[in-house]
């Protein structure tokens, strides 16, 4: 099992990250998985051009730090995403990360392409700070448009409101447990398939 797992937090040791590490217990725990984790603040990528590239062969033209990950996401299993909600969304970075998957939306729609035999999987874990109702609906209807380029589907979503000062997350024990479980079950039916 290959998991790559994107933190979408600009703050290092912030609540998303301490929540996708309680999701990636179980997986660290059984050692039975590839797991590949990236800090999206640590790359340096461009968002979409919208320079019309990928419309003619299906590939990006910006080779810049976000040019490996083309490949290693057709290969993964699992696609986790942990994220703070930024101004009722996500932060920019993750944005960036959503649009250069256009190459995937376009080979899949346009060249209808099968990019993948297995669909792949997708967890999003998310913090927000207050605690409107709507807090994390445009959030997740992005991962999943995003998972679908990919021809990929939403397994599980973690969202935790009222977090906002740096490890408040901790107080949190049932947000955590409710990460680690949703790992454990999902590792399960990998282990199971
Ligand atoms: C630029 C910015 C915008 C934010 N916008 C929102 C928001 O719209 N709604 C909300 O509930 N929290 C918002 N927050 C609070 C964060 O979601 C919250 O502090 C979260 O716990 C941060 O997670 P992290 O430590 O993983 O970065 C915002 C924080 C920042 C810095």
């Amino acid at each position: 099992m290959h998991i790559l797992a994107i933190y979408g937090s600009p703050r290092k040791g912030g609540n998303s990250e301490v929540l996708l590490e309680h999701f990636l217990a179980p997986f660290e725990n059984a050692n039975s998985a590839l797991i590949e984790k990236i800090r999206l603040y640590e790359l340096n990528f461009s968002p979409c051009l919208e320079c019309g590239e990928c419309e003619r062969n299906g590939s990006c033209k910006l080779k810049d730090d976000f040019f490996f990950l083309y490949s290693k996401l057709l290969k993964v299993d699992l696609l986790v995403l942990s994220t703070p909600v930024f101004f009722y969304s996500h932060p920019a970075m993750v944005q960036a990360f959503f649009e250069r998957l256009q190459p995937f939306w376009i080979r899949k729609n346009v060249f209808k392409e099968k990019l993948r035999k297995v669909p792949l999987k997708g967890v999003l874990l998310c913090i927000g700070a207050t605690r409107g109702e709507k807090l994390f609906d445009g959030i997740k209807r992005s991962f999943k448009y995003a998972l679908s380029a990919l021809d990929g589907e939403l397994i599980g979503n973690v969202f935790v409101r009222g977090v906002e000062k740096k490890g408040e997350i901790l107080g949190k024990k049932s947000a955590l447990k409710k990460a680690e479980e949703l790992g454990l079950k999902i590792l399960r039916e990998f282990q199971r398939a």
